[in-house]
């Protein structure tokens, strides 16, 4: 059995890692570690775990362990997977490796002096129709690639507003958050290229209080949260955002302030709600990412030009189109529907990870491809809010 611990016991924590770790026979969850103990309790109840801390360091000192899982908060990354690999403990990190380029760096570092295994949880990457368009492209069935194009509309994505997720302080940016899946992919694709510059623009076009979906009534102010909006309690606001979960109610808060349903309309103004970002490869190799949080639909559209076709994709359609340039044949693949989260893919993950535990595999998705992706994302912020293009130093 692999004693495994979870570092961050939210949301990916609890439904994802916890739920998927529980069903194997191969993994025990020995420990979790919140620094939110009400939170940590709750999941360890959920998860019948005995053992739970609120920090690294003391769970460090009471247990041994194989690998820990860290969902914590993207700026929280860095801090914790360096001190547990320097306590000797391999990691899943899951996206991104840190949203700066030099945190990355730091785990890097932190990796390679310990000598532990270390994979990013870069779980598109195990998705049934990802991997089919991978295969195409290494086996040269689209030619050349020299133009890719992927355009995510999330749904889920508007609540990103609502906590952490939006605010650069705890994630970098959306760029960072969201668009470190997407260039991971790009980046996959191509085997890894150097990104040589990055142009983006984005903003928050519709999250703002100009745009209250709602009459106003006179003195009645809309917010700070969606459990204490007079719009929300009256049913009036679309867009209220319901925890029903414990771990996100007032005894949680109470102890670290982190609320998962602050008013969208009211949201940090450094976080965008669209945008589009480019990068330009060293190879010559051209990609854009699209993405808008605004929309009523969820879906990863690809469009990846080679010099002998063209393949188009959709995530949530499960299938790619192939179009041959010369002969216009056209090819259609179609994926059945996987169990598991994000169409199956993070089962797939976990097991990748256990399987290079247990020295069957080499790790999927290494930290060193981590740094790509936050070295793109980071200067796709930093574009967006200079509004210029940035030249990649890695
Ligand atoms: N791969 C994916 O598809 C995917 C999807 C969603 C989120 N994520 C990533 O998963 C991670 C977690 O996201 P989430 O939505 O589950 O967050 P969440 O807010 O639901 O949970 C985060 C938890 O971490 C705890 N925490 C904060 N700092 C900590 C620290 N230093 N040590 C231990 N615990 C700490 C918080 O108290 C909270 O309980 C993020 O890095 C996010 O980018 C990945």
């Amino acid at each position: 059995m692999l004693k495994v611990a979870i570092v961050g016991a939210g949301s990916r924590g609890i439904w994802c890692f916890g739920n998927l770790l529980s069903q194997r026979d191969d993994c025990e969850i020995t420990a979790i570690c919140d620094t939110n103990k009400f939170r940590g309790d709750v999941a360890a109840e959920k998860l019948n775990c005995k053992k739970v801390y609120t920090s690294i360091t003391e769970m460090l000192k009471h247990e041994t362990l194989d690998a820990a899982i860290i969902t914590t908060p993207d700026a929280e990354h860095e801090k914790c997977a360096i001190e547990l690999l320097e306590g000797g403990v391999n990691i899943l990190l899951d996206k991104p490796l840190s949203p700066s380029l030099q945190g990355c760096k730091n785990i890097i570092a932190a990796m390679k002096k310990s000598g532990k295994i270390a994979m990013m949880g870069f779980n598109l990457r195990h998705t049934a129709v990802l991997k089919y368009l991978k295969k195409l492209i290494d086996d040269g069935a689209l030619g050349r690639i020299i133009l890719m194009e992927n355009r995510e509309f999330y749904e889920g994505g508007r609540t990103y507003m609502a906590r952490w997720n939006g605010k650069k302080s705890s994630s970098g940016g959306l760029w960072i958050h969201k668009g470190s899946h997407d260039f991971d992919i790009f980046n996959w694709f191509l085997d890894f290229p150097k990104p040589k510059k990055v142009s983006a623009f984005a903003g928050m076009s519709y999250f703002t209080p100009q745009n209250f979906p709602f009459e106003i009534e006179s003195g009645i102010a809309p917010g700070p949260c969606c459990a204490d909006c007079h719009y929300g309690k009256n049913g009036s606001c679309p867009d209220r955002v319901i925890h029903e979960g414990k771990e996100w109610g007032k005894e949680a808060q109470a102890l670290d302030g982190y609320v998962k349903d602050s008013c969208m309309y009211l949201s940090d103004l450094s976080c965008h709600d669209n945008g589009i970002a480019m990068v330009e490869y060293e190879n010559g190799v051209r990609a854009s990412h699209m993405e808008c949080f605004v929309c009523g639909i969820s879906d990863r559209r690809y469009s990846i030009v080679g010099t002998k076709a063209v393949a188009t994709a959709s995530l949530t359609d499960r299938q790619i189109v192939v179009v041959n340039r010369w002969t216009k044949e056209k090819i259609t693949y179609d994926f059945p529907v996987e169990d598991g989260g994000h169409g199956g893919a993070d089962p797939h993950l976990l097991a990748s990870f256990v399987a290079a535990l247990k020295g069957e595999n080499v790790p999927k998705a290494t930290l060193e491809q981590g740094l790509l992706s936050t070295a793109i994302t980071e200067a796709a912020e930093l574009s967006r809010e200079e509004e210029r293009t940035v030249f990649i130093e890695l």
